[in-house]
């Protein structure tokens, strides 16, 4: 039988993680016993959130440890089964991370649907990715018909869903990202009202002023920074921000310095708030049931940038920060 392989934390990162922030290992692969599970991976997803994780900080999910295989979230075919749960050639996800093989606890992975859609899916638009935009943009930014929604890192995984979820209610979307292709990504295949370039446009704050007339009433934030203090310039009274992520701070080696945003809120009325997809964990259900619902009515499209082979799982990594991915970044093992 083959060797499992696995990528461990070598070191905590100081600044853009590097080769040098992983590294490779090989060990036995372990036969299920009673109650268990061998799962050979298939998929395995990066997220910019791992970036948090290399930290020794306490966050809403525990710091990894040294030497400990990254884990994320991973799908797989089940090639033996000691449960009474599951029969080999199940296709099953869990948290399991970067190893090519991992025997589980029967509770540890859920079994998923290869019928609904392609079963990468479920790393993306029908799992973690596309549930935090739906809670995100449905349940703090509520946009309503005729509003105007701005995204920021819109043509990711999270961003892409959460365009067109808004687009579904009626808003005018308006999508900033990082390429052309992106942008013209959101306008054709998305049908997104306005897609901006950050990093060409030579004027940004004229920029989105160009693109929402009516001022914006939501806004949901995947990255921070200087993107973000510009959209709020152009805040309408009483508009939502929804506090996705902050990529462009993730790398910084020390704390990000902007402008003060107390006296926006308060002369606008605005609400701002942050949240992680498991303050919705009651309604998983709810949000998995309308994702698929829209994917069937062909009112969701997706994309994914899929990367081959187990070693290249750091390097995809990396990408996110470079923004390399359209939609959903995975890897190929
Ligand atoms: N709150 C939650 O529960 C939750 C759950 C999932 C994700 N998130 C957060 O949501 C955000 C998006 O996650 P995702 O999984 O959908 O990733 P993603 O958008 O698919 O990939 C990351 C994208 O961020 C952009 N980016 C990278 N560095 C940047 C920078 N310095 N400034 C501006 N944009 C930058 C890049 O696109 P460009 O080419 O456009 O720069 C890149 O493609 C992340 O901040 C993530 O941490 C939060």
């Amino acid at each position: 039988m083959s060797i499992n392989k696995q990528i461990l934390l070598a070191k905590r990162p100081e600044g853009m993680p590097d080769k040098d922030t992983f590294k490779f290992a090989e060990t036995e692969i372990e036969k299920p016993r009673k109650g268990e599970i061998l799962i050979r991976t298939i998929y395995v997803s990066v997220d910019p959130y791992m970036r948090g994780r290399m930290i020794d900080a306490p966050s809403y999910v525990p710091p990894y440890k040294l030497n400990d295989v990254l884990g994320g979230g991973s799908i797989g075919e089940v090639i033996e089964s000691e449960s009474s749960q599951f029969e080999q050639g199940d296709i099953v996800i869990g948290s399991y991370g970067w190893q090519s093989y991992y025997t589980a606890k029967e509770d540890e992975v859920r079994k998923i649907d290869k019928n609904i859609a392609p079963i990468s899916t479920h790393l993306g638009l029908l799992g973690m990715t596309g549930l935090t935009a739906y809670f995100g943009l449905l349940d703090i930014g509520k946009p309503k018909e005729g509003e105007t929604v701005v995204i920021s890192g819109a043509a990711g995984a999270v961003g892409s869903v959460v365009g067109q979820i808004a687009k579904i209610k009626g808003a005018r979307v308006v999508g900033i990202a990082g390429t052309d292709e992106k942008k013209q990504y959101l306008k054709e295949k998305l049908h997104f009202d306005e897609a901006i370039n950050y990093k060409t446009t030579s004027n940004l704050q004229e920029d989105i002023a160009k693109a929402c007339p009516n001022g914006v009433d939501v806004y949901f934030d995947n990255v921070g920074g200087v993107i973000s203090d510009t959209v709020h310039a152009n805040l309408n009274k009483y508009a939502r921000i929804c506090i996705c992520g902050a990529i462009s701070s993730y790398n910084l080696e020390s704390g990000d310095i902007g402008p003060r945003i107390q006296t926006t809120l308060i002369k606008k009325s605005v609400l701002m708030q942050g949240f992680t997809l498991g303050d919705f964990a009651d309604r998983f259900a709810e949000g998995s049931e309308a994702l698929a619902k829209w994917l069937q009515e062909d009112k969701l499209k997706y994309e994914e940038t899929i990367k081959e082979g187990f070693d290249n799982i750091p390097e995809a990594f990396l990408d996110l920060f470079e923004g390399n991915n359209i939609g959903k970044l995975l890897v190929k093992v």
